[in-house]
């Protein structure tokens, strides 16, 4: 199984920013931490971080057959970006959307998001708990798929 982990604009900045809110680890140690899971479970996991819609946008293309499923934090792009819901939609991926904070508990603007109505789940508010949630959940999927 090959899983890619695509994290969007300000979350290289974790650990730092706003740590009262979304934890003191680094983005970093989010992954570590998740690569070693996903080498437990036989999954070949891949990441990319970027604060260019652009570049996340050929991440995603870039996965078309090649990628069996997403997990993705668009981050603020979650309540902008028609594009980056688009480029999922094209690769026709299954994806699962994470993020740290209840942005429903947040302000109204982090309320709406492009990509919850087409997403395989959503996961919000359990911190970096969510990638492993949405991991295993990305696991059981393909696995009952195949
Ligand atoms: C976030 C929530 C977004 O509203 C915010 O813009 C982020 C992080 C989260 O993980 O809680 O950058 O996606």
């Amino acid at each position: 199984l090959k899983i890619l982990v695509v994290n969007g604009p300000n979350l290289n900045m974790l650990g730092k920013r706003e740590p009262e809110r979304y934890g003191t680890q680094s983005l970093n140690d989010i992954l570590t931490a998740l690569h070693a899971t996903a080498q437990q479970h036989n999954v070949v996991l891949t990441d990319i971080q970027s604060n260019s819609e652009a570049e996340l946008i050929n991440a995603i293309h870039a996965a078309w057959q090649q990628i069996d499923a997403i997990i993705i934090n668009p981050a603020a792009f979650t309540h902008t970006s028609v594009a980056l819901r688009d480029a999922l939609l094209s690769v026709a991926i299954p994806f699962f959307e994470v993020h740290l904070t209840n942005v429903h508990a947040r302000e109204s603007f982090r309320h709406h998001s492009y990509f919850s109505d087409v997403a395989q789940a959503v996961i919000c508010g359990l911190g970096a708990r969510g990638y492993e949630a949405a991991l295993f959940g990305a696991i059981d999927l393909l696995q009952n798929k195949d």
